[in-house]
């Protein structure tokens, strides 16, 4: 019998999550993340614990069947990727933010500026959108310290708390998108794999249910 494999961050904020929810529905699973593959004991699921920039392109190919997965990360890089539900958890904001001592009155003061990311793709629309022309340097972590050390003049990445921008002295402006943990499936799934995910989605619905 074919099992379905799940993806879910490796480390991070959606992983202690991202487990419990699996944990709620019923799906225990022996031990984390030492291993990058564990199989439930009770329930035809493979959990895999993945870096959340790569669970987009294993879902399109098909390599991992769902994810549970931050909505912002789908939008930055999972276009066509189908979103079956709404998590409530891990709720985000993808902003911007420039040093506290800094104007910005709108979108508008971007132009020309440098602008450090890990969300190239979300900025560049939203720039878009505004016709604002802005030079973006790609960061993969630790974003907010770019303006501290004279590497740009504002920031997009994602807000939860707020204190990762308080610390660093910078200020949040604007707000490109809200975002939470969603459970997205591959555009590549058997029957058999369908059914098993439509049981977890049920599942899942009458934990959140009970959650509120
Ligand atoms: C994330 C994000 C922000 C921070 C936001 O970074 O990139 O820096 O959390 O959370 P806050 O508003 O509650 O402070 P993370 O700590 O995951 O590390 P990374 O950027 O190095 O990946
Ligand atoms: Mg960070």
């Amino acid at each position: 019998m074919s099992k379905l494999r799940i993806a879910v961050q490796k480390s991070g904020r959606l992983n202690e999550d991202s487990m419990r929810i699996l944990k709620d529905i019923g799906i225990s699973i022996d031990n984390g993340k030492d291993q990058l593959k564990a199989s439930a004991k009770n329930f035809p699921v493979e959990v895999f614990y993945l870096r959340n920039g790569d669970i987009p392109q294993y879902l399109k190919d098909g390599v991992v069947d769902a994810a549970i997965i931050g909505e912002n990360v789908l939008i930055e890089k999972g276009k066509g990727i189908k979103v079956i539900e709404k998590l409530g958890f891990s709720t985000c904001r993808v902003c911007i933010a420039v040093p506290k001592s800094a104007k910005y009155t709108d979108v508008k003061d971007l132009e020309g500026k440098r602008i450090a990311t890990s969300y190239p793709n979300t900025v560049q629309m939203y720039l878009d959108e505004n016709g604002v022309k802005a030079n973006l340097h790609i960061i993969n972590g630790s974003v907010e310290i770019a303006p501290n050390i004279g590497l740009a003049d504002a920031i997009c990445d994602i807000v939860s708390s707020g204190s990762t921008l308080f610390k660093n002295n910078l200020k949040e402006v604007d707000t490109i998108l809200k975002s939470e943990a969603v459970l997205a499936v591959s555009p590549i799934l058997s029957d058999e794999k369908l059914a098993i995910l439509n049981t977890i989605q049920f599942r899942i619905q009458s934990v959140l249910k009970g959650r509120n």
